[in-house]
């Protein structure tokens, strides 16, 4: 209660929670994007740039990382303390926004073991909107980085070795996700690997979101190693499955040319005989 007051007292809350509590649902028009919509600058920016995201489609609007009511058609009531809003302006990080009501949990729990977590706290730098971006949120991509905060820690050489080996291993992923795409969509066996891919793709995103020295000694290893191996697994099913899509053609091939050769036969034979 105490804390409630001095936190509405001083217009900002003095002591942040840990979870932020989650966003209500608009009733009927959501105010925060009626109203921001028509705004110049950064107020209105933010509309443009959420209504492409993820969010914007799944029908998560600014209060389900800004908290506040949507329901009032006033810029401060809308965002009084009481309905838990939070921004950047009032000391709050990425970390808390993205984590409001429970959000990204699994997530947010990698990213604080990490030298990260430790460095955000000492430099307010590095956090999730400077890999994913605050408002413009789509399915991530390592190229999303933003390498200029990185370098303020470190050399430019460990920020584009660090890049490289990400973007290998996202293009690692991409292909065999691509193999076991063909695999399933020419009905041959891939669950096997599928199941692996999925392990894989969790360590990846440990590896990206604890982001220390030991993760890129023996994560990063093991990732290499077990994508490796699925994508010589999933190459040789595909030659077999290639090899038996080139006997069809083949046999296919065969078929038509009989089917001419006796077409023409038929016709010699039948010209033949009304001559
Ligand atoms: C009636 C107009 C209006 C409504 C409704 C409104 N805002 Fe704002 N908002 C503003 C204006 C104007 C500013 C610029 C700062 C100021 O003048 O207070 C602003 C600032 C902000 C900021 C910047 C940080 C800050 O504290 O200044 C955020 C984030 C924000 N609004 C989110 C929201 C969310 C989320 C909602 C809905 C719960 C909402 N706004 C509802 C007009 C509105
Ligand atoms: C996915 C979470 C998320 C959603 C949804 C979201 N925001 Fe934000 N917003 C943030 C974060 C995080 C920041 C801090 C940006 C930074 O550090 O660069 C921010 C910053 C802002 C700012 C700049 C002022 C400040 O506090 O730094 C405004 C204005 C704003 N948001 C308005 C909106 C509006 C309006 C919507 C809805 C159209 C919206 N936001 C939706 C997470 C979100
Ligand atoms: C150093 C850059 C970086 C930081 C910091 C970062 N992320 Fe990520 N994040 C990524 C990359 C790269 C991926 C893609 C991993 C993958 O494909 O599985 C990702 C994936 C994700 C995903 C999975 C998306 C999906 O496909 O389901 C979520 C959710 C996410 N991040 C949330 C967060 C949150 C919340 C934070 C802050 C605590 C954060 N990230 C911080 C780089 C980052
Ligand atoms: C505010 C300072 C700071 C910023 C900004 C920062 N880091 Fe770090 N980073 C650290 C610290 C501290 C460690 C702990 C390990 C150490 O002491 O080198 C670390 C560790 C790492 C590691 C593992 C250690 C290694 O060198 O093998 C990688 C990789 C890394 N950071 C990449 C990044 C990337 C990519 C960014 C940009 C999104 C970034 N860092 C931004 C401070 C920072």
């Amino acid at each position: 209660m105490l804390t409630v007051v001095i936190g509405w007292f001083c217009g900002m809350p003095l002591f942040a929670q840990e979870v932020l509590p989650p966003a209500m649902k608009a009733q009927r028009v959501d105010y925060c994007i009626h109203c921001h919509k028509t705004l110049s600058g950064q107020m209105g920016v933010a509309v443009g740039e959420w209504e492409k995201s993820v969010h914007a489609k799944r029908d998560d609007n600014c209060n389900i990382c800004h908290g506040g009511n949507p329901d009032l058609n006033d810029k401060k009531a809308a965002k009084d303390i009481k309905f838990g809003f939070a921004a950047k302006r009032n000391n709050y990080n990425s970390v808390q926004l993205c984590g409001r009501g429970g959000c990204h949990a699994s997530t947010i729990g990698l990213f604080k073991m990490g030298p990260h977590y430790v460095a955000l706290g000492k430099k307010g730098k590095p956090e999730c909107v400077d890999c994913h971006g605050a408002h413009e949120i789509l399915p991530p991509k390592v190229k999303f980085i933003k390498t200029g905060v990185c370098v303020q820690c470190h050399t430019a050489g460990v920020v584009e070795k660090t890049i490289a080996s990400l973007e290998k291993l996202e293009q690692n992923i991409a292909d065999l996700e691509k193999n076991i795409d063909y695999l399933i969509s020419k009905n041959a066996e891939a669950r096997d690997i599928l199941a692996k891919l999925i392990d894989v793709r969790n360590l990846y995103r440990q590896l990206v979101h604890v982001m220390s020295t030991r993760e890129f000694q023996h994560t990063k290893r093991e990732i290499e190693l077990q994508l490796n191996d699925l994508l010589e697994k999933s190459q040789s099913r595909l030659l077999v499955v290639r090899r038996l899509d080139i006997n069809y053609v083949v046999t296919m091939l065969l078929g038509f040319l009989v089917v001419i050769v006796f077409m023409i036969f038929t016709i010699r034979t039948f010209a033949r005989r009304s001559d």
